[in-house]
């Protein structure tokens, strides 16, 4: 689905169109050690299993390597990313998968059509004051009872990369957003608070939200 993109989407498709490559190359290998993620990632699978098995909707799936780890836990899944070089190097990947170029706030899905929704380190390029029309989004195409994931850098503000995976010329603006603040907007937007997990990370602090629409 293609819709008019705002300065930030943009600039994000800019960006991962330019490291599609070496990201497809270089992260999937750290997904695999990330133990407390892949942790947070199965409850997620076990509640979508276990709420009926709808699909799960892998939204900035980037090269596709999470959405087969979700497919490998029985979770029926597809990814939707911004960057169109992204999903052909998730197509590339994983070709027994479905995969669309979209964004966080264009589900191809009826309303409550869906399992699950999953952002996992996605929505960093989403301006806070874009955020409630994403969740939104996501309250609709959810059915009742369904869970989103959410993995984000912690921290207040935001942060200009320069250079990234690898190419020099590549850089964009990412959110760092506050749990408190982030679960918050999510109960505003008709979902409640399942689980909340903090990291140390290795630059800055991450964390992974789970709620569940009410
Ligand atoms: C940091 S990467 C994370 C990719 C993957 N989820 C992972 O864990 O490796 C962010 C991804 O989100 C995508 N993205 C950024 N903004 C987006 C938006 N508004 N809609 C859809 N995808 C978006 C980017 O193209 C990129 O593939």
């Amino acid at each position: 689905m293609e819709t008019t993109l705002s300065d930030r989407e943009a600039e994000a498709r800019r960006a991962y169109d330019a490291v599609a490559e070496t990201y497809a190359t270089t992260v999937p290998a750290l997904f695999a050690q990330d133990v407390c993620g892949r942790a947070m990632i199965a409850a997620f699978a076990e509640l979508v299993v276990a709420g009926g098995g709808g699909p799960v909707a892998d939204l900035g799936c980037g090269p596709g390597h999470v959405t087969a780890h979700l497919r490998g836990l029985g979770v029926p899944v597809f990814g939707v990313d911004i960057s169109p070089a992204t999903v052909s190097a998730a197509r590339r990947a994983h070709p027994e998968l479905r995969f669309e170029v979209g964004t966080l706030t264009t589900l191809d899905a009826a309303d409550g059509a869906l399992g699950g929704v999953l952002s996992w380190w996605s929505l960093l390029h989403t301006p806070r004051a874009e955020r409630p029309a994403v969740f939104a989004e996501w309250h609709r195409a959810l059915a009742p009872g369904g869970h989103a994931l959410l993995g984000f850098h912690v921290g207040a503000g935001q942060s200009r990369v320069r250079g990234a995976y690898g190419h020099d010329g590549v850089d964009y603006t990412i959110e760092l957003i506050q749990p408190e603040e982030v679960a918050a907007e999510l109960a505003a937007a008709g979902f409640v608070r399942q689980a909340l997990m903090r990291l140390p990370g290795t630059r800055r602090e991450q964390a992974c939200l789970l709620v569940r629409k009410a």
